[in-house]
C-alpha cells in the first residue's frame, strides 16, 4: 500500500517509522511519503491559509498550495506504479471512522492523507478532488483536535495492522472489538497472561481450564457484561437473532429485555452509574 500524507508539520508523522507501522514500512508492506505544504507555497512567508469568505473567526486553508501539491503527489504516485488513489480528508465533520472503514481502506492500493489545520481546507480542493478520486472526510470522533494529523496516525494505525503479513499472528484481528463475525458489536473483555498471581490477584480458573468450549464461553460473557456497561448503544443495534439462548440469558439478568422489533433494550432504571 502506498501512502503519501500532505501537512504543514512533516515532522508530527515521525511515528509513522516507529513500532507496527514503521515495521510494516520497513517490509515493504507500506511505502510511505510524507510532503510538506509549504513547499508548494511561492510567496516569501509561505502562506497556506487566509481569512474565511463571510468573516467568521480563524483561517482557512488555501487551494493553491493543496492543488498544486496533490497534483504532483498523485503525478509521482502514478509514475511509480501506484493506482487506484483514495484521499482520506480528516475532519470532525466527517464520518465516523469505525473499524467497518478500516478495513475497507486497508484493501485499498494507495491512501492519500490531507490533514488540516486552523479551519479546515477550502471546500474546493476536495470538490476538486472528488471529480477524480474517491475523497472520504473521516472523523475519529466528537471531539476536536487542533489538526489533522493525529488523525492521520490513529486511521493509517488501524489500517496497517489490517495489511497481511503485518500481525504476526492473522488470527490477531478475529476477536478484535468491532470485528464482523460471532463477536461482532461486542468490545473485547479482559485478557491476563503470566504469572498466575500477581501480588494476591490470581486469574479466572476457567482459563486454566484447558476446555476451549468454557473458555469461549467465558470470553463472550464477559465480553456482554463489557459492552453492556460501556457500549449499551451496540447491544440496543444488534438484531436478537444474533444472540444465543445463554447470550439472552446474560443480557436478561443484566436487565436487558427483547422488544417487539427482534432487538433488545435496557430498562432505564436498570441503567448502573
Ligand atoms: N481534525 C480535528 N478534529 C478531528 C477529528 N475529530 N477527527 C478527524 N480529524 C480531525
Amino acid at each position: 500500500m502506498r501512502l503519501d500524507v500532505v501537512t504543514i508539520f512533516p515532522e508530527y508523522l515521525a511515528p509513522l517509522n516507529v513500532s507496527l507501522v514503521g515495521k510494516a514500512a520497513a517490509r515493504g508492506r507500506l511505502d510511505v511519503h510524507v510532503h510538506d505544504l509549504r513547499e508548494w507555497t511561492y510567496d516569501r512567508h509561505n502562506t497556506v491559509d487566509d481569512t474565511p469568505y463571510g468573516g467568521g473567526p480563524g483561517m482557512v486553508m488555501k487551494t493553491e498550495p493543496w492543488g498544486d501539491c496533490l497534483d504532483d503527489a498523485l503525478a509521482a504516485g502514478y509514475e511509480a506504479g501506484a493506482h487506484g488513489p483514495v484521499m482520506v480528508v480528516p475532519t470532525p465533520s466527517g464520518r465516523p471512522f469505525t473499524q467497518e472503514l478500516a478495513v475497507e481502506l486497508s484493501e485499498k492500493p494507495w491512501l492519500i492523507f490531507a490533514p488540516a489545520r486552523y479551519e479546515g481546507i477550502d471546500r474546493r480542493v476536495m470538490d476538486e478532488y472528488a471529480t477524480r478520486i474517491p475523497v472520504y472526510e473521516v472523523s475519529i470522533g466528537d471531539y476536536v483536535l487542533a489538526g489533522g494529523e493525529a488523525a492521520v496516525l490513529v486511521i493509517t494505525e488501524a489500517v496497517a495492522r489490517l495489511l497481511p503479513g503485518v500481525l504476526g499472528n492473522a488470527e490477531s484481528h478475529r476477536d478484535d472489538s468491532f470485528a464482523p463475525g460471532e463477536m461482532a458489536n461486542l468490545l473485547e473483555g479482559p485478557v491476563y497472561t503470566k504469572p498466575p498471581e500477581w501480588r494476591g490477584r490470581g486469574i479466572p480458573e476457567v482459563l486454566l481450564s484447558g476446555h476451549h468450549g468454557k473458555i469461549a464461553r467465558w470470553r463472550r460473557d464477559q465480553a456482554f457484561a463489557r459492552t453492556a456497561q460501556h457500549r449499551p448503544d451496540l447491544i440496543e443495534r444488534t438484531e436478537a437473532a444474533a444472540f444465543d439462548k445463554k447470550d439472552r440469558e446474560t443480557l436478561s439478568i443484566l436487565g436487558w429485555q427483547p422488544t417487539p422489533d427482534g432487538r433488545f433494550w435496557r430498562r432505564p432504571e436498570a441503567v448502573e452509574e
